[in-house]
């Protein structure tokens, strides 16, 4: 059925996919984005290469975007009264929260710009899906309100005890969304993913930074002992999974799924099918980052149970098809090393 669907925060990685995706389908989608946070702002003031491919890979988004006749509304979703008028007028059956500093280093570096953009967004957002009375609510939380994993397999049922600005937030999140619903009947769902990767997605992280450095011909840099691990989830399997949840309201209302490929793999074992596709270039080690959670398998059979979510990506076939787009996107020009990656506003 085709819902009018709008998409907080939709102009980054997973919003911008996931708005094709959902036009696709036939649904009448918006995104509402200010484009300051991981986005064209953010790379206009740095001059390096990778930062100038980075903003290719942004302008093909809001291309392919503008294609399919996705409008873009450029409001700051912190600003309550801008946020209310502009997705009043859309009267959505569906608002999707992805507004976020969605990047656990950059969240412990800046706090307060985090819960800007992460929670007083959410805030908002709410207030204004509670107001429109708004069908459905859905969050994007993170594997990391679980924290340290206490298993190597978790639930949605087990225990949240989240560190670093992060994490935290997403928890607080996701209690906001379930006191939305407690006091004012909000119908909620909420979308716990993990460490996504996919074509055009400026993030830099583990598995991009990987790819870069063989397309470059630097170091493959694993940080700690690459035993590390992490439920590495390409981008078609989670639009695939909120489809299904935006389908399904009466399976999915009320409920919190993880998301994911369902099985976590080593970094080292990362590292090792990267050098398979650039085989001249070399695996080094340097220190663990401990503000990052130790991670492992989100289960997905809740949302396989309840919504016939069935991922279809495993590691190996998700790199490949990464590997390919971007292959294809790196200018050949570009060869060689590039000494400011991953520098970030
Ligand atoms: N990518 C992942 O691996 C991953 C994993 C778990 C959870 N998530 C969550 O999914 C959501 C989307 O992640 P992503 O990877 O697409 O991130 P992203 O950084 O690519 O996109 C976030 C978007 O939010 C926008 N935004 C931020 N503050 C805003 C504001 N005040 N007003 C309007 N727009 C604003 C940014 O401009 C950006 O385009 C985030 O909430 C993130 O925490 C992502």
């Amino acid at each position: 059925m085709s819902k009018r669907i709008v998409l907080i925060g939709g102009g980054g990685f997973i919003g911008h996919n996931l708005a094709l995706e959902l036009n696709r389908l036939g649904n009448d989608v918006t995104i509402i984005d200010f484009l300051s946070i991981n986005n064209f702002t953010t790379l206009l003031a740095d001059s390096s290469r990778i930062f100038a491919l980075y903003r290719k890979m942004l302008l093909e988004r809001f291309d392919m975007l503008q294609w399919v006749k996705v409008p873009i509304f450029p409001v700051d979703a912190r600003d309550y009264h801008q946020l209310s008028l502009a997705v009043a007028k859309i009267k959505p059956d569906v608002i999707i929260h992805l507004a976020a500093v969605a990047h656990i280093d950059r969240s412990n570096k800046d706090p307060y710009s985090t819960f800007d953009h992460s929670y007083r967004t959410l805030e908002n957002a709410l207030d204004v899906a509670r107001a429109l009375e708004t069908p459905h609510f859905i969050f994007f939380s993170s594997s990391t309100a679980y924290g340290n994993f206490s298993a190597p397999v978790l639930d949605e049922t087990a225990h949240c005890s989240p560190f670093g600005i992060y994490g935290t937030l997403k928890l607080n999140g996701e209690n906001s969304v379930i006191s939305h619903n407690q006091v004012f009947d909000l119908p909620y769902t909420i979308i716990r993913p993990c460490a996504l990767y996919g074509p055009r997605c400026i993030s830099g992280r583990v598995i991009q930074k990987f790819i870069e450095a063989g397309l470059a011909g630097e170091d493959i840099n694993i940080q700690g002992d690459g035993k590390d691990r992490e439920d590495f989830t390409y981008i078609a399997d989670l639009i695939d999974g909120v489809v299904r949840i935006i389908d399904q309201p009466e399976n999915s209302i009320g409920e919190i799924f993880n998301i994911t490929a369902g099985e976590a793999r080593g970094i080292g074992e990362l590292a090792f099918h990267v050098k398979q596709h650039f085989p001249e270039t070399t695996i080094t080690y340097s220190d663990r980052d401990n503000m990052k959670p130790m991670r492992g398998t989100l289960s997905v059979e809740k949302a396989k149970r309840m919504l016939g979510y069935s991922p279809k990506y495993t590691l190996e076939k998700g790199l490949e098809e990464y590997i390919d787009w971007y292959r294809g996107f790196w200018p050949k020009e570009m060869g060689g090393k590039w000494t400011e990656r991953n520098k970030v506003a």
